[in-house]
């Protein structure tokens, strides 16, 4: 796929940090380019491509020794920089050049490890409820779609299907007209508030403050960092809130892995799986539909689907990825 040289330009999530082990390399893969992350000694982060010079082996299945990641078929070594250090079969020898592996600009934030194939064209969104102690934090999936990133960030954008997809969750199918609302964009980042009518909590799920009112209403702040993040900060009009960061990763232009992070500053105490467990019951719910949907990717040509007033997140994410030359 030809993708925007402005898509290698942004920060994409990679991995949760904790699914990057101390001592063993991580393979995954970013706008189809096989990648692998490790960890030196000093804790810190490095992404490099995944592939072995010498005769093209994944790095990632190699393992870590002075600070250096080993490659798993002939052991050669190379360094936080990319540089082949050491060959074993001919250590007196002088290392070609050539031996090397392109390195990456790559980061660690919000217990996620982010990458950019080149010089990052946008910042990370700044979400200082995520980094303050007053607020517990809980990592949620990842969800593995196959679907475009674009696709599943918009689901998350999505207002409409709230009473169809997530019945008593998230939405009530008595109550599905979506109230009015209006989109502004700074640059690369659209911002949206809702208040729009929700589901009780459920007994299942006790995970909202809205479970005194009858017919309860969600504040929603929404703020869509292109090209495939979003910031939720929500609340029932009282003390209590929460914030969601979701974040996925474009894989392929069919695959892709959500991360969902919640912060909240109310029941800290209850065990993260209860969150945890709901989200994979609405991803879940999600997922279904989405992968089902045709392209693959969204379309970023108004004529190819029927966009209605409700739709303009849609509308507005479909103008300002392709004026940011970040659609394909
Ligand atoms: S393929 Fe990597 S060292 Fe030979
Ligand atoms: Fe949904």
């Amino acid at each position: 796929m030809n993708f925007p040289e402005k898509l290698f330009a942004c920060w994409h999530p990679v991995a949760y940090s904790k699914e990057v082990a101390k001592d063993k390399p991580y393979g995954t893969f970013l706008l189809e380019q096989a990648i692998v992350i490790w960890r030196s000694t000093a804790g810190g982060v490095h992404a490099m491509r995944d592939l072995c010079i010498h005769r093209g082996t994944a790095l990632s299945l190699g393992w870590i020794k002075d600070d250096c990641l080993v490659c798993p078929y002939h052991a050669w070594q190379y360094d936080t920089k990319g540089a082949c250090v050491f060959i074993p079969q001919a250590p007196a020898a002088k290392i070609p050049a050539k031996a090397k592996t392109p390195t990456y600009h790559c980061r660690e934030r919000y217990g996620l490890i982010w990458v950019a194939l080149k010089d990052p064209a946008y910042p990370l969104p700044e979400i200082p409820k995520l980094e303050d102690d007053n607020w517990k934090v809980v990592q949620t999936g990842p969800f593995e779609w196959k679907s475009d990133a674009s696709r599943q960030v918009e689901n998350f954008t999505d207002f409409g299907h709230f009473p169809w997809v997530h019945p008593g969750l998230l939405g009530d199918p008595e109550r599905p007209v979506v109230p009015d609302y209006k989109v502004t964009r700074n640059g690369a980042i659209l911002s949206y508030s809702v208040v729009r009518p929700e589901a009780q909590n459920s007994a299942e799920f006790p995970v909202f403050a809205n479970s005194d009112v009858v017919k309860p209403e969600r504040r929603s702040n929404y703020k869509l960092h292109l090209p495939y993040s979003i910031v939720l900060n929500l609340g029932w009009g009282g003390e209590k809130g929460m914030v969601y960061f979701f974040v996925s990763q474009p894989i392929s232009p069919n695959k892709c892995r959500g991360y969902c992070i919640i912060g909240r500053n109310y029941d800290k105490d209850e065990p993260d799986t209860v969150l945890q467990n709901f989200e994979q019951v609405i991803f879940d719910q999600d997922k279904r539909v989405v992968e089902s949907q045709r392209p693959e990717q969204v379309p970023f040509d108004f004529a190819e689907e029927l966009h209605l007033k409700f739709d303009a997140v849609a509308m507005n994410y479909r103008r300002a990825m392709k004026a940011e030359g970040l659609s394909y």
